[in-house]
């Protein structure tokens, strides 16, 4: 497995001519990225997974100092993993000169920035794409790979990147259904119990035995609830007759952390 973190090099590594599967990472590695690089794998010659937490999808109040740093660990699970490359770039390579993502591109479709994830954390998909459009020029990947557990972050990257396939991936989960994610680690184990209410909650709604309403009075019992919708899983906007797919989508504050998960499912399927 090759490290690089330098653009140019990692640009000359590009030039090989094989087809690039990529798994971006803010790293903090688990089980679920590493169902991303077996995805990739199966879609490409070679995996490049980088690691870089970005600083701009992080508002000024939130975790960006304290996320989970972990390279070495996360170094031996790529090996381990058979990744080909790890990129590790530093911020004044990604952001040379302070650039910030022009927002004017997006004025039709800020709707779609501003709603759910975006409506709490308001900065954070202009930064995700800033980045993820950014290490798509350096790396310039036929196909990359991202969860489907941040399904407005996957949505929003299929519609507003090109040239690269974008792959969504299935949730990875914890035995007892918490969807996996590096904030994870700040939970406690009684915090870690509560959290699995989440998924089993969503569960109740897709198989019609929760209303919305009675689910959001639900999730309160137990957390500090950000938002639940039920909405079209291929417009994010509300269900119409045209809708095929139904998509849950949640996210909740468990004391300060903060918790997603999605179902999405067949709308033939909802009772
Ligand atoms: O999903 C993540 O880990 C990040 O948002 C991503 C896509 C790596 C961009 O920093």
């Amino acid at each position: 497995m090759e490290i690089i973190s330098n653009i140019s090099e990692m640009k000359q590594w590009r030039d090989k001519g094989e087809r690039i599967a990529f798994v971006p990472t803010m790293g903090g590695l688990h089980q679920g990225h590493l169902s991303l690089i077996d995805l990739a794998k199966k879609n490409a010659d070679k995996v490049v997974v980088s690691i870089f937490v970005n600083p701009t999808q992080f508002a000024e109040h939130e975790d960006f100092g304290t996320y989970p740093r972990t390279m070495d660990a996360d170094l031996v699970a790529l090996e381990v993993s058979q990744t080909d490359l790890v990129f590790t770039p530093n911020v004044y390579d990604i952001y040379p000169d302070n650039a910030v993502l022009n927002q004017d591109e997006f004025t039709q479709d800020k709707g779609l920035f501003e709603t759910l994830c975006g409506k709490t954390r308001p900065h954070f998909f202009y930064g995700v794409l800033q980045v993820v459009r950014r290490l798509f020029e350096i790396i310039h990947p036929d196909v990359a790979v991202f969860g489907q557990k941040d399904y407005q972050q996957l949505h929003i990257i299929k519609h507003f990147t090109s040239g690269v396939k974008i792959i969504g991936a299935p949730i990875v989960r914890e035995h007892d259904g918490l969807a996996m994610s590096t904030r994870n680690q700040y939970l406690n184990a009684d915090e870690h119990k509560i959290a699995s209410k989440l998924h089993k909650i969503l569960k109740q709604i897709e198989q019609g035995e929760l209303e919305l309403q009675s689910a959001r009075e639900r999730l309160q019992r137990y957390f500090e609830l950000d938002y639940l919708e039920l909405l079209d899983a291929n417009t994010l906007k509300k269900i119409t007759d045209n809708t095929s797919k139904i998509a849950i989508l949640s996210a909740v504050y468990l004391n300060k952390v903060r918790l997603i998960d999605n179902i999405i499912f067949s709308k033939d399927n909802y009772v």
